[in-house]
């Protein structure tokens, strides 16, 4: 998730700007899309001029008071998520190509870069990085080279009707001073119209500035971009058109997307989280393609247990992947918090697979439960959203999440991308150890690439649980059962009230209630349960509404999260809500969006600061 800036304008007596200054200003307020690196390209005296260096902004712009750029009205800037590549000046962009006459830059993900890589290198081309962006660079550039008519938009054209994946690429060339052309296909791009100028932008927030009309390009669509004209077609070539609308957020807010805060935004990001987490990971036959993994695919096959360290949410995924991994894999997964599983002298040894799941890749207590792991011989694989990290450096191999910058303190997109990571990892093993056919996997991978519209759904029908949230802004103290994978779900359901909206909240495993918990339950109790599907083994579904009616029989509120069409539910319910039918296995994925959503109104309600709750920092890296 990088951000992206363009920006073609004209020299007039009252502006203030050159495109220098427009690109720094747009990804000063890009930043939050990430900051592994960040970079410009400009058109100026017949060449391209570039700059790049790893880090914040900041790092940027030290390198160019040092190195000066000279005055020029055309360019691109790009702030880097890292996905292909560490963060590093060299794999930071632009990437040049053709001679170094042809400035790139990209948001997404490339899924066949190997292919066409290979093809590439065939024919001589050198690469100097390890992403995908300068493989399409490079791609662009000889379909320029070996066009007569020199025509950029149609180049870009050609080239990314050969890309798959998900993209937005913006590009410009010494030969088209005052010309950007971009191409977008599942990843944002935002054209800003001005007087004399126009520019580009992953969102607003990347002209803000400037002004404040917009243009949303569609899907599959290019544009290309001069100081007097814009104009689109589509990746067949027929002339389209965006949608044009105007910005009345200010500056703070359209980082926010317009949502009220990054929590909110980024749990409506959560469809592209996941879709991006799974982008590139199978192949049309079903086979999975883990090319990342650094692990020997027969020591991987061969080990005899998995145990999962994190920590909070992130053990909260690994929970979610102990259901999935041991009924794919037949592998025995133990899930333990970081901090705990050190201080026990735990059974590890060199069959042992250490899966370690961390946002920010940074947390101290499953680094040091990782290297701790790493002495005793196991080997470790780390499921991490932040590339480049400490965690999956110090690991034996990595397993990116694609979720983007998370800014809230709360976890939100990265836990949903850290289930998902996991569900691919188990599906690896399980072909890597014979234990599914490829068809199976292939109908598993299926059922995931159906989530994103359904997380979609949930987040179009999200008024009834904002309204129960609402009416709930006095609770004392909510309690979250389920059973199976709707046990971690619950768990994190009470994580996100207490973190946010400082609420008492427990999650159970409703089996336990008897056991002790019902005690809590009097008049009026708010208890959520997280019902299975109908469809999946009948005991769990029938002994879940139990439940339901255990606590109801004792006055709670019951407040019921269950699969469309489960009419069972209707009579215990207080409220329901409907998630979409899905495998019970991935339920998760939907399951846990109406109670991130119920947290974070509830805690908007109450004025917290839901960004930034109190006492908590998005790192944590002291022990
Ligand atoms: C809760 C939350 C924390 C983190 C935990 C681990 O919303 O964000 O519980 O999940 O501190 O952090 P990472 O995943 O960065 O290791």
């Amino acid at each position: 998730m990088c951000g992206i800036v363009g920006y073609a304008g004209t020299a007039t007596k009252d502006s203030d700007h050159g495109a220098l200054e427009v690109l720094i200003e747009g990804l000063r307020r890009l930043e939050y899309r990430g900051y592994d690196s960040a970079g410009v390209a400009v058109v100026a005296d017949g060449a391209i001029h570039a700059r790049k260096k790893a880090g914040k902004l900041a790092n940027l712009e030290n390198e160019i008071s040092e190195n000066p750029l000279p005055a020029s009205l055309t360019g691109i800037g790009h702030t880097r998520w890292a996905t292909h590549g560490g963060p590093s000046d060299v794999n930071a962009h632009p990437h040049l190509a053709d001679n170094g006459n042809l400035a790139v830059i990209h948001n997404g993900i490339i899924e066949n870069f190997a292919e066409i890589k290979a093809l590439l290198v065939k024919d001589g081309v050198e690469f100097l990085s390890e992403t995908d962006t300068e493989v399409a660079a490079a791609l662009l550039g000889k379909t320029y080279r070996e066009q007569d008519t020199k025509d950029l938009t149609q180049a870009l054209r050609t080239t990314v009707n050969q890309l798959e994946g998900a993209f937005t690429l913006l590009a410009t060339h010494k030969d088209h001073p005052g010309v950007v052309v971009a191409a977008r296909r599942n990843s944002p791009l935002v054209l800003g119209l001005g007087e004399g100028e126009n520019f580009l932008g992953s969102d607003v927030s990347g002209f803000i500035d400037f002004t404040r009309r917009a243009v949303e390009l569609g899907q599959d669509q290019i544009v290309t971009i001069t100081p007097d004209q814009h104009s689109i077609i589509g990746f067949d070539g027929n002339p389209a058109a965006g949608k044009e609308f105007t910005v009345d957020w200010d500056a703070a807010s359209a980082e926010k997307g317009g949502f009220p805060s990054f929590m909110e935004k980024e749990i409506y990001d959560q469809p592209a989280a996941v879709a991006d987490t799974l982008l590139g990971r199978s192949d049309a036959e079903g086979r999975m393609t883990l090319d990342e993994l650094r692990i020997d695919a027969e020591e991987l096959a061969n080990v005899t247990k998995i145990v999962v360290l994190a920590c909070g949410t992130s053990a909260y995924a690994g929970s979610v992947a102990k259901y999935a991994i041991e009924k794919w894999c037949r592998i025995p997964v133990e899930v333990e918090l970081s901090h705990e599983f050190r201080y026990r002298e735990p059974i590890v040894d060199e069959s042992t697979l250490i899966v370690s799941i961390s946002q920010s890749g940074e947390t101290m207590d499953t680094l040091m439960a990782v290297r701790y792991a790493k002495e005793q011989g196991a080997k470790t694989l780390s499921i991490c959203n932040t590339n480049g990290s400490t965690i999956p450096r110090e690991s034996d191999a990595v397993l990116y999440t694609h979720a983007g910058p998370e800014i809230a303190v709360a976890s939100t997109k990265a836990f949903l991308a850290q289930i998902t990571a996991t569900y691919i990892l188990g599906l690896y093993l399980a072909q890597l150890r014979g234990n599914l056919f490829s068809g199976q996997i292939k109908d598993i991978m299926a059922d995931l690439g159906k989530i994103p519209a359904k997380i979609q759904d949930i987040l179009d029908r999200s008024d009834d649980i904002r309204e129960l949230a609402r009416s709930m802004a006095e609770a004392s103290s909510v309690l979250f059962l389920g059973r199976h994978v709707g046990y971690p779900v619950a768990m994190e359901g009470a994580l996100k009230l207490k973190e946010i909206a400082y609420i008492h909240a427990e999650g159970f495993a409703a089996g336990e209630l008897k056991h002790g918990p019902i005690a809590l339950i009097d008049e009026g109790q708010p208890v959520f349960v997280v019902v299975p599907s109908p469809r999946g083994r009948d005991s769990l579904h029938s002994k879940v509404v139990s439940n339901i009616q255990e606590v109801r029989a004792r006055g709670a509120k019951t407040l019921v999260i269950a699969e469309e069409g489960d009419e069972s539910v209707q009579a215990y319910g207080e409220f329901v809500f409907y998630v979409p039918e899905t495998p019970t296995l991935l339920m998760p994925l939907l399951a846990t969006v109406p109670l991130q959503l119920f947290a974070c109104e509830l805690a908007t309600v109450k004025g917290y600061d839901v960004d930034q709750p109190r006492n908590l920092a998005k790192s944590v890296t002291v022990e």
